[in-house]
């Protein structure tokens, strides 16, 4: 695959576009989408409206908030700032604090496998598996003591507190998540160590031949050993097996960054995520 600028930033207007369709309905405020889980599950953000004639305005973004209050979701918006460049002092100016998130890109040329960045195996999660459903709730327990120490650096949490928080699935919830691993629209990827279990972990979702890696989290107790570069690539390694053309991420930092770099990604521009700007005194 050719890294061609526009056909790649106009394939991920496409994907992100698509991937909440699924299991969310779309609601229509201006230059904004929001798009409305239906059902249990994470909910989705807002972003701008494919083919709108005019960018959203401050006043969208704040009738949207106004409707993701009502709603108890999160005030969430992702947008790709190459796609909106006109967004990011919108979104300011309507009170949210924008992360610019590295987005990068696999280039499967220079993809590493995934047992040449750590000695911990690295395995994806099997839908045809009675332990299917345990496995998503673990890679969920996972990413939950990952992301409540954020950065890169080593801590205390780790098993037991993985355990801990792991919240099981409903059995509806694992035909769903059983029925998408199934046929490609999600997958679900595990370090385990021996003694340890699962000790870091992500998943990705696809539409199309287009997938976005997302969730990569160690447990505190594991880090700095090379686990979630081997998560990644061990994902990016699946998705290229099973046909997707174009694998990205959007890392969380510059460090994070540094990671993804390793697995086999390059930089191609900026994700924006915005959620409202911590009030100041
Ligand atoms: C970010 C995160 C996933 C990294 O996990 P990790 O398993 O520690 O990542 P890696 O081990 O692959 O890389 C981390 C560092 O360890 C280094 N490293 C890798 N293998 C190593 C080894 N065997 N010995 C020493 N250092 C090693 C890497 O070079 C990297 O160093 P750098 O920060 O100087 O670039 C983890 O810190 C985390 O869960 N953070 C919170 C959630 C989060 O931010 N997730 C990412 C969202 S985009």
């Amino acid at each position: 695959m050719s890294l061609v600028h526009g056909e790649v930033f106009e394939r991920l207007e496409r994907f992100y576009d698509g991937v909440p369709r699924d299991t969310a309905h779309v609601e229509t405020y201006g230059g904004l989408v929001l798009f409305v889980r239906d059902g249990a599950g994470w909910p989705f953000y807002a972003r701008p409206r494919p083919g709108a004639s005019e960018p959203p305005s401050a006043a969208d973004v704040t009738t949207v908030r106004e409707r993701q209050r009502a709603l108890g979701v999160p005030e969430a918006f992702e947008w790709v700032h190459e796609n909106h460049p006109e967004l990011l002092p919108v979104a300011r100016s309507a009170g949210l604090a924008v992360l610019e998130a590295p987005l990068m890109v696999l280039d499967p040329a220079i993809l590493p496998p995934a047992e040449r960045l750590s000695d911990v195996p690295v395995r994806l999660a099997d839908p045809t598996s009675p332990d299917f459903g345990r496995d998503v709730a673990t890679q969920r327990a996972v990413a939950a003591i990952g992301f409540a120490a954020p950065g890169t650096a080593p801590g205390d949490a780790g098993p037991v507190a993985r355990d801990a928080a792991l919240v099981a699935l409903t059995p509806r919830r694992v035909d769903e998540e059983r029925a998408q691993a199934a046929d490609g629209r999600r997958a679900y990827a595990l370090a385990e160590s021996v003694d340890q279990g699962a000790v870091a972990a992500g998943m990705a979702m696809r539409v199309g031949d287009v997938a976005e890696i997302a969730g990569i989290a160690t447990l505190p107790t594991a880090r700095r050993r090379g686990l979630a570069a081997a998560v990644t690539a061990a994902l990016a390694r699946h998705l290229l097996d099973s046909g997707t053309e174009l694998v990205f991420l959007s890392a969380g930092s510059e460090e994070v960054a540094r990671i993804y770099l390793r697995a086999g990604f390059r930089r191609l521009g900026t994700a924006c995520i915005a959620e409202p700007a911590p009030v100041t005194a």
